[in-house]
């Protein structure tokens, strides 16, 4: 069988663990690796062996032999860089979120579907087998009904995450900051176990803003689920812990608490027997040590393992463009609510006196401002 070749584009903090995914999969051939800043190709084609390098995505996408790109870039360009990539006929694994905007997000699941071409949006949580399991769980019932959920992200970046680089904390790079680049695992992996959430209110923080941050470091939101099931969901990057994630789901029959980062760990799953005795099956399992930086996880690994596949006999990826449109438009509503500080139509109106965005209640993020 031809080997599925492939190039990353974007070789920063994230690239490490699309090498390593690809690398860990039989048939899969690693040939570019392309940064603008070309010491930086150079150097993570030297730490892994890839034979090819470049600081122009041109070179990448006229090479006939490679099959799939990764885009692992600032999320400014994700839309320009994947709609490059697929209209020279390349698959398409981008890092999340998709895209800035919803009207950027459905122009490339669109021309995916008219290139035939697979597009993937990384949600690497999604194939952690704890949230498989918990998915499993609320298929099969062993939950009842969905009633409540608490979900929260704390950690912690110093000034030169954000002063050093030329695109997070900005709105024009990033888009946001604390929930669509740190909180977008949690809120995604939710939405997914949840079937789907609505915005009832939410609001921005401008708290302890590290580097010159413009971007919120703080967000809450109430969320509801299909069910009626109401979620607070909360993120902050200003805590003194590097990394948490942690959820808790509430059903009438059964709840869980699990934290995402790696490697997953079950807390707790109280109910009847077979929840008890699907738990410790999970517990039992082993997870290997992860590439990068550890809180990424191993799953990069599984979701790429999975990209191939679909590559190969064209199933459906449970983290394909689709999946990641419905994020998108999920982060568009709570940053729409958010910046004007309130509740969603629908809801009441927001406390009186409640103070915008660190006077930057305009919320220039382009995240907001499609249709
Ligand atoms: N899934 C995860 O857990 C996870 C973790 C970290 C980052 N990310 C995502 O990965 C993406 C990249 O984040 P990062 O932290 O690696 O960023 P980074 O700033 O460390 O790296 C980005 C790299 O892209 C290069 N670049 C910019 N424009 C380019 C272009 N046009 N052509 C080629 N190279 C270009 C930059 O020079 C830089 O080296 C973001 O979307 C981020 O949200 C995901």
């Amino acid at each position: 069988m031809k080997p599925l070749v492939h190039a990353v584009v974007g070789c920063g903090r994230v690239a490490p663990n699309h090498v390593d995914g690809f690398s860990a999969l039989p048939g899969a051939e690693l040939r570019w690796a392309c940064d603008r800043d070309l010491s930086r190709a150079r150097a993570l084609a030297r730490e892994y062996g890839l034979p090819q390098v470049t600081s122009h995505v041109r070179d990448v996408l006229a090479d006939p032999v490679v099959d799939s790109v990764s885009i692992t870039v600032d999320h400014a360009q994700h839309y320009e860089l994947a709609a490059a990539a697929l209209e020279a006929g390349k698959h398409v694994l981008v890092e999340k979120p998709l895209a800035m905007t919803v009207e950027e997000g459905a122009a490339l699941t669109a021309l995916a579907e008219r290139a035939g071409r697979v597009l993937s949006v990384v949600s690497q949580h999604r194939y952690d087998p704890v949230v498989r399991a918990v998915r499993d769980w609320l298929a099969d019932g062993l939950l009842g009904q969905l009633v409540s959920g608490t979900v929260s992200l704390q950690c912690g970046r110093d000034d030169s995450y954000y002063a050093d680089s030329y695109w997070r904390g900005t709105f024009a790079g990033e888009g946001g900051s604390a929930l669509v680049n740190q909180g977008y695992h949690a809120l995604d992996v939710t939405r997914w176990l949840t079937g789907g959430l609505a915005v009832v209110g939410a609001a921005v923080g401008h708290t302890a803003p590290r580097g010159g941050m413009e971007t919120e470091d703080t967000l809450a939101a109430v969320l509801r689920g299909p069910q009626g099931a109401l979620v607070t969901y909360q993120v902050t990057v200003a805590s003194s812990i590097t990394w948490r994630t942690r959820i808790e789901l509430v059903g009438t029959e059964g709840s869980v608490l699990f934290d995402l980062d790696h490697p997953g760990t079950l807390h707790l799953a109280e109910g009847g027997d077979a929840l008890r005795a699907a738990a410790r099956e999970v517990g039992a399992q082993k997870a290997p040590a992860p590439a990068g930086i550890g809180y990424y996880g191993i799953s990069h690994r599984r979701q790429i393992a999975d990209f191939a596949a679909a590559i190969r006999d064209g199933h459906t990826m449970a983290a394909d463009g689709a999946a990641g449109l419905g994020t998108l438009r999920l982060l568009r509503d709570i940053y729409r609510t958010a910046r004007s500080e309130g509740t969603a139509p629908g809801g009441s109106t927001a406390a009186p006196g409640a103070r915008r965005a660190g006077g930057r209640g305009d919320g220039t993020g382009r995240v907001t401002e499609d249709g």
